[in-house]
């Protein structure tokens, strides 16, 4: 995964590399550096940790110079340790580099030159780019009266011998105020001020630094120097972008009072859904209306199949909804891991809509898994989050999600807008097929209340928190719920595990009886998602077979539900709504639940252990 950024221009570099690279720590946080460059050398800073480590080993003068590179790593080859961090020196120091990606042959590559006499300082990938260019540059003599050359033709041999996925800056000794930047599978956006440019793994470093964005393409290599910017294609030569306007939505990433991000992000559930449905519900025809889609009503009529796919908590919404379009536009859904989707290669019907479902827009699968059935002549949509991402620019249309950057790397919002988004689709869909102006009026109205149920589930916090406190301790807890409620109890056990390492399995509740059971004892607390609805008994019978082997339960139940009072051990009341719509409301405590009982066991709530907000590798 990773993140990178890169500054030439006249300004001294370290502070736009530090800030940048805070920003873009939901990336990957076990180790973080910069190269500056001085005039003469690079001065290169690494530690390993958080970018707090970092800025501090930087001091309050970071080193001098007009020209930087900086790298915040989620390690792939090689442990967090001082030495793999970035960025790498290639040759006797020639080149600097920064790498988000993952190379697959590096292995024949790093012998390849063992073998010529290039010595390695780290067990990365990464650092084998960076002796490759510096091979390249041995090998390829100057142009006269244009030296540039000479460096781009190395980096583009570099890279045609890589395989894999890269996002590439890359800085020379004897080349003042000049920098290369390559994509190719991995996220790199250009920043053009005015003397200056940046480079960034997204958007979000360069918000108050520049209102103008490149978003480069794969095989597209920029070259960046204080007076100018020029972009080619890795083979064809020079080709021409768009110089878009900056979206300010990047940048409104701040604590704003709240102890960490993931609270503030529950918090402005309510708020996200009012931006995903803004514009989106038309009254006048009962239905929901996209800007987005590229396709036209008589298009979407002919639709007999979608797939929904994603990665994590996006998988999830995807499964609320499969529920939902096959209930409310009975058009047949499947839901796909984009990791396996990628390569299962399944027969898929004309006539089949994919939906890529992501957050971040950046998650390698499920960009891969959308250009593998783009590239089978199906239509590929997306449900996303960030503007402009890798996925939002890959598809052939889609829904952006309105719910501003979510930086808790265990997703919050985004699970409740993709779901509402979901909703509105289906929706949408509905109306153009069986679904009577009535029914459309209803869905419409039960939307609206959704906002104001998730305000007032929010109101349950301090209840959940006395809940953590009973449940602190276990080591594994049971999610179970059905129907609509089954997806939602795989969200809560999700979220538990990410950020509190506790075990956590979600399961349909009525399965338990096939495995989990065999889980339950008086230290194993079961939480049983059982809102009114058409399972409401079977879910209250399970319950109790809980409570006859002595398991703990908590349930998520509706307000006023004596009988589950008379059952379970702890009770969170959650507002009714129209059952399709209770995983929005119900996963509310669940997301509340698991962030406290992570802060009590002490946890890096926002940046739990080994995971990144954004999976850019595969
Ligand atoms: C990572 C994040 C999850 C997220 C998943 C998919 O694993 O930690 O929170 O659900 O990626 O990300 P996406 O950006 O595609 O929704």
């Amino acid at each position: 995964m990773c993140g990178i950024v890169g500054y030439v221009g006249s300004e001294n570099a370290g502070s736009f590399l530090v800030d940048g690279l805070r920003r873009l720590e939901y990336r990957g946080y076990d180790s973080a550096g910069v190269a500056i460059f001085g005039g003469t050398t690079f001065s290169v800073t690494r530690s390993v940790g958080r970018i707090d480590a970092l800025a501090s080993q930087l001091g309050t003068v970071p080193p001098e110079g007009t020209l930087g590179l900086g790298h915040t790593r989620w390690a792939t080859h090689g442990p967090a340790t001082v030495e793999n961090a970035h960025p790498h020196l290639g040759g006797d120091g020639e080149v600097a580099l920064v790498h988000n990606g993952v190379i697959e042959n590096f292995q024949v590559l790093k012998d390849e030159l063992i073998a010529k006499g290039y010595q390695f300082a780290s067990a990365t990938d990464s650092e084998v780019i960076a002796h490759l260019v510096a091979e390249g540059l041995k090998n390829t003599p100057e142009t006269s009266g244009q030296p540039n050359i000479r460096y781009l033709t190395a980096v583009q041999w570099a890279i045609s011998r890589l395989r894999g996925t890269y996002g590439l800056a890359i800085a020379f000794r004897d080349r003042p105020n000049f920098m290369i930047a390559a994509r190719f599978g991995s996220p790199l956006v250009i920043g053009v001020g005015k003397g200056e440019y940046f480079v960034a793994s997204d958007a979000s470093p360069l918000v108050g630094r520049t209102d103008r964005i490149v978003y480069l393409a794969d095989h597209q290599i920029a070259v960046l120097t204080p007076e100018g910017f020029s972009v080619l294609h890795r083979d064809q030569g020079k080709v021409r972008v768009d110089i878009r306007p900056l979206e300010t939505e990047s940048g409104e990433a701040s604590l704003e009072g709240f102890d960490h991000y993931m609270l503030k992000e529950i918090y402005e559930q309510p708020e996200a859904l009012r931006n995903a449905m803004r514009g989106r519900l038309d009254d006048e025809n009962a239905t929901a209306v996209f800007g987005g889609l590229n396709l036209t009503p008589q298009q979407l009529r002919t639709v007999e199949r979608i797939i929904l796919t994603g990665c994590g908590t996006s998988w999830h919404s995807a499964l609320v909804g499969e529920y939902l379009i096959e209930d409310l536009a009975r058009i047949p859904v499947n839901v796909e891991y984009a990791s396996e989707l990628r390569y299962r290669n399944p027969p898929i019907e004309n006539n089949t809509l994919v939906f890529g479902i992501t957050q971040s827009g950046e998650t390698a699968d499920t960009l891969a898994a959308l250009r593998e059935t783009k590239r089978k002549g199906h239509r590929a949509l997306a449900v996303c989050n960030v503007v402009g991402s890798s996925i939002a620019q890959a598809a052939d249309g889609g829904v952006y999600l309105h719910a501003g950057p979510e930086i808790g790397v265990a997703s919050t919002k985004a699970f409740t807008s993709q779901c509402c988004v979901l909703a509105m689709l289906a929706l949408y869909f509905g109306r153009l097929r069986h679904l009577s102006f009535e029914s459309g009026k209803s869905i419409i109205e039960d939307l609206r209340q959704l906002p104001n149920a998730v305000q007032q589930a929010l109101t349950c916090n301090e209840q959940v928190r006395d809940v953590a406190k009973k449940y602190q301790n276990a080591s594994t807890v049971l999610y179970l719920g059905r129907q609509y409620n089954f997806p939602t109890a795989l969200e809560g056990a999700l979220k538990l595990k990410e950020i509190s390492y506790i075990h956590a399995e979600g399961y349909p509740a009525a399965e338990m009886k096939h495995g989990p059971i065999a889980l339950v004892d008086e230290e194993t607390p079961s939480v049983f998602i059982i809102p009114r609805g058409t399972t409401y008994d079977k879910v209250m019978s399970n319950m109790e077979e809980v409570k006859a082997r002595g398991g703990p339960v908590i349930a998520l139940a509706s307000e006023d539900d004596p009988q589950v009072r008379a059952v379970a051990d702890d009770v969170i009341a959650v507002p009714q709504v129209t059952e399709f719509l209770q995983p929005i409301v119900n996963v509310v405590p669940l997301q509340l639940l698991s962030y406290h009982i992570a802060l009590l066991r002490g946890c890096d709530v926002d940046k739990p252990r080994n995971l990144a907000k954004s999976v850019t590798v595969e």
